[in-house]
């Protein structure tokens, strides 16, 4: 198969930013899908009903005349969020989750919860007004070391919640481990997005040839029957509980190239072009449409697309860097071919 035609896929999982670099990175984005799921940790991070409409029109102003990309916004969930709250975001048109985050997990995590324990009025609420629950499932214990982390919160704060709340709809964000595979595949009303990166790279690709700070993301990449175990999830016949999600999540590449390196792969320019690498690394590119385009609208209760993108095998260089605002950043895959092409 050297061309493949596939119904306009979705982005469940982005990372905009805003202002400059928002103007900066959105055109990649909406060049093949036409929705995606935006994260809210900014700086303020998006935790009201108000901020995330704002959001939602600032992205809206900046689309191109006759667009029809739609982002749907998630509110961030904090130690003052309320059931109130979260009645109000359930009500409004334009969120459609909300995002745990682990205090101290990853990128902009400062304001996120401690222990789930306590939120227990906010699962309840969101599980009567059926909004989703996106988790970044990794466990935030200084001690825990940083490969187990998904399965660590899986095992001791997910299952809890997934147990005491069975109706309540749970994303398990970039899921990168056979543990996340195991418990999306075991439970109803659970599902999970998946990265480029984790189906292409394991783990040596942080230290190829020396250390690679663009290859470094959270969750970080595993060991490769972890990579093995995600691509073979994705490219099931018949799954319905795995999704695309890009968490294409860009960073100035001083912010990488630093003593201190923060986490996040951009990979928006070149995203299901890399899906499609990855589906046809194990020749099940007839499964891309149902993972890029029907599980996830399915899963959030939203129609299918009605237009569609083809893409062709063509080889093409991804350049060495972006402008990024008033700084850069630089890709997956910089000054590397990807394989496939967008043609139509
Ligand atoms: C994300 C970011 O930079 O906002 N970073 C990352 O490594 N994935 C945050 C996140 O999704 O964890
Ligand atoms: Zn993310």
């Amino acid at each position: 198969m050297d061309t493949i035609k596939i119904r306009t896929p979705d982005d469940w999982h982005l990372h905009l930013r805003s202002g400059e670099f928002l103007a900066a990175v959105l055109p990649f984005t909406i060049r093949c899908f036409q929705r995606a799921i935006v994260m809210p940790n900014l700086k303020p991070p998006v935790a009201a009903v108000a901020s995330a409409e704002t959001y939602y029109q600032n992205i809206k102003s900046l689309l191109p005349a006759g667009s029809i990309f739609e982002p749907l916004m998630t509110l961030y969930l904090t130690p003052e969020t309320t059931p109130e709250l979260i009645a109000a975001a359930a009500a409004h048109p334009h969120i459609y989750g909300v995002k745990l985050y682990p205090a101290g997990a990853t990128t902009n995590s400062d304001y996120g919860v401690g222990s789930l324990k306590s939120l227990d009025d906010i699962f309840a609420a969101m599980q009567e007004h059926d909004l989703v629950l996106q988790v970044h499932g990794e466990d935030n214990k200084a001690h825990t070391d940083p490969f187990d982390r998904e399965a660590v919160f899986i095992e001791e704060q997910l299952l809890p919640l997934r147990q005491k709340f069975p109706d309540l709809r749970i994303v398990l964000e970039h899921a990168t481990t056979t543990s996340a595979v195991d418990f999306v595949n075991a439970w109803p009303r659970t599902a999970a997005t998946v990265t480029p990166q984790h189906l292409l790279l394991n783990r040596g690709a942080l230290f190829a040839g020396g250390l690679r700070p663009h290859h470094y993301c959270l969750p970080v990449l595993k060991r490769e029957e972890h990579r093995k175990a995600l691509l073979q999830a994705v490219t099931t016949p018949g799954q319905s509980s795995f999704f695309l999600g890009t968490d294409s999540a860009p960073h100035p590449t001083g912010c990488k190239h630093s003593a201190c390196g923060c986490a996040g792969i951009f990979s928006a320019h070149a995203a299901i072009e890399l899906y499609a690498e990855a589906f046809d690394s194990v020749a099940a590119l007839d499964q891309l449409e149902t993972f890029s385009s029907l599980n996830g609208p399915a899963f959030y209760g939203l129609p299918v697309n009605s237009g569609s993108i083809t893409l062709k095998r063509e080889s093409w260089t991804v350049p060495v860097s972006y402008p990024f605002g008033s700084e850069s950043l630089v890709p997956l895959r910089a000054d590397e071919q990807v394989h496939w092409r967008i043609v139509g």
